[in-house]
């Protein structure tokens, strides 16, 4: 696995679970639900992803704040949790994710670079809007995608060929996409970026098409691989 991308004229960036830390809404209530609250912020994520997919497939398509409230209900009715109040909390703590310590050094020296930046993620525009205005990220950023335009999750094409799109980029293998979802990156190689993915939770490869060009440890890595 080569060390190094070439090329490369922008850098995209997947949102949730890569800029923005999933996992810190149940970690600033966790005294509310006691010793199932990682199993249950695990199951939330797992259940949100698992519904866009569904939901692709189904033709149903939602927008993700609805897509991540059903699966919130799922989580706290499978740990018995029947807190209408909490839910609210957890919801509302969803539009102001905790970003990840190096997401604002990393986003500013690509800057320096000369690089085009963008976030090219499943949520709405608002859910985007917020997160990314909370995390003091908005001036960093060239472009906010949302799945919202196509109508459809990650991975479909349609999503990915957004990208292009916004960035006016003609060829795939010049824009970077960094993904810490191990599917997510791997889909994106699939379609013929450039990819880095973010060796976050120590996952290995999924055994679907695609595989990253490079893995990182931190997104401040990304800065001396392009
Ligand atoms: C995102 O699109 C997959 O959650 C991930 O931001």
């Amino acid at each position: 696995m080569s060390r190094k991308l070439s090329g490369i004229r922008a850098c995209v960036f997947d949102a949730y679970g890569t800029l923005f830390d999933v996992h810190s809404p149940v970690a600033s209530v966790a005294g509310k639900i006691g010793d199932d609250a990682s199993a249950v912020s695990d199951l939330w994520r797992m259940k949100q992803l698992n519904y866009t997919w569904l939901r692709s497939l189904m033709g149903e398509h939602a927008n993700f704040w609805k897509v991540t409230g059903e699966a919130l209900d799922y989580a706290l009715a499978a740990y018995g949790i029947k807190d209408k109040g909490l839910r609210d909390e957890l919801m509302q703590l969803y539009l102001t994710l905790d970003a990840y310590d190096d997401a604002v050094t990393m986003l500013k020296a690509l800057k320096k670079q000369g690089m085009i930046t963008a976030i090219l993620s499943n949520g709405s525009p608002k859910m985007l809007k917020a997160a990314v205005k909370s995390a003091g990220l908005k001036s960093h950023l060239d472009h906010v995608l949302s799945v919202e335009e196509v109508g459809v999750y990650k991975p479909n094409r349609w999503v990915y060929q957004l990208a292009m799109k916004h960035t006016q980029i003609e060829f795939a293998n010049q824009i970077c996409f960094v993904s810490a979802n191990s599917w997510d990156a791997q889909a994106a190689a699939n379609f013929g970026f450039q990819v880095a993915r973010i060796d976050r939770f120590g996952l290995a490869d999924e055994n679907i098409p695609g595989r990253p060009d490079i893995m990182l440890d931190s997104l401040e890595d990304l800065v001396a691989a392009i």
